[in-house]
């Protein structure tokens, strides 16, 4: 039988599960294959098999899951250190560096995750990449709705050598002529790569110096470990 990918992300995301002890404080990831995990977290609390959970929700839209499943929520003000986060992503290098952020919330996952002991990363197999931006999908990058044009000018730029094409991201509820609006407030332009960025700590800090950006969806050294999930089994790899 071929499995779904839906059913490989479902896959994934319960083996990462089975690294949540009772009494952790948890960083809730966003997306379609991290809503598979808040689900299996918020089914163990009501089995009674998981207790005293505190869940850190990373997006609006996970807030309102974990809502909804009863599990207890806070935030960073509150729990400063969390034990562990499960997440998706779009991208996976071979050194479990990310790109994330193609669902739009790149920023809050970025500060949650920044500060957990434990960050299990978990995706289908078609996620692995020989190095970020090798998809050819977005690398998205949140900037401030204020001149955003010039900002989005100024990253094109700056990757010139990796042939990059800035996009305002559109699509927003009222219309998808609209520029899209993350979480916070802000505004997301994609970066498309025709090459390799080289250096991606340098790229990063780059982009973070330039006053317009906010956040990038480049998690750089963050995951400290990886579950895949493909046709022939699910791998767990660590840092
Ligand atoms: C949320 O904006 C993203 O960072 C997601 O975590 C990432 O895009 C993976 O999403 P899927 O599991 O839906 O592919």
């Amino acid at each position: 039988v071929t499995l779904t990918q839906d059913e490989l992300k479902k896959i994934a995301a319960y083996k990462a599960v089975e690294y949540v002890e009772s009494g952790m404080v948890l960083g809730l990831g966003t997306g379609s294959t991290a809503r598979h995990a808040v689900d299996r977290i918020g089914e163990l609390l009501r089995q009674g098999k998981l207790k005293n959970i505190v869940g850190v929700p990373t997006s609006k839209a996970t807030h309102e899951q974990a809502l909804k499943l009863g599990i207890p929520l806070s935030d960073l003000d509150s729990h400063p250190r969390l034990d562990l986060a499960i997440d998706g992503a779009d991208e996976v290098d071979p050194a479990l560096n990310l790109v994330k952020g193609r669902g739009g919330s790149l920023l809050r996952e970025k500060m949650v995750e920044g500060v957990c002991k434990k960050f299990i990363v978990i995706v289908d197999e078609s996620k692995m990449v020989a190095h970020l931006g090798g998809s050819g999908l977005a690398l998205p990058v949140e900037v401030v709705p204020f001149c955003w044009k010039f900002t989005a000018e100024r990253l094109q730029g700056m990757f010139e050598h990796a042939g990059c094409v800035a996009k305002l991201r559109t699509d927003n509820a009222e219309s998808s002529e609209l520029p899209y609006v993350t979480d916070n407030g802000n505004y997301i332009v994609d970066l498309y790569l025709e090459r390799e960025l080289g250096d991606l700590n340098v790229a990063s800090d780059k982009m973070l110096r330039l006053a317009g950006v906010v956040e990038h969806g480049m998690f750089l050294e963050m995951a400290t470990t990886l579950i895949v999930a493909g046709e022939l089994g699910v791998c767990v790899k660590n840092k």
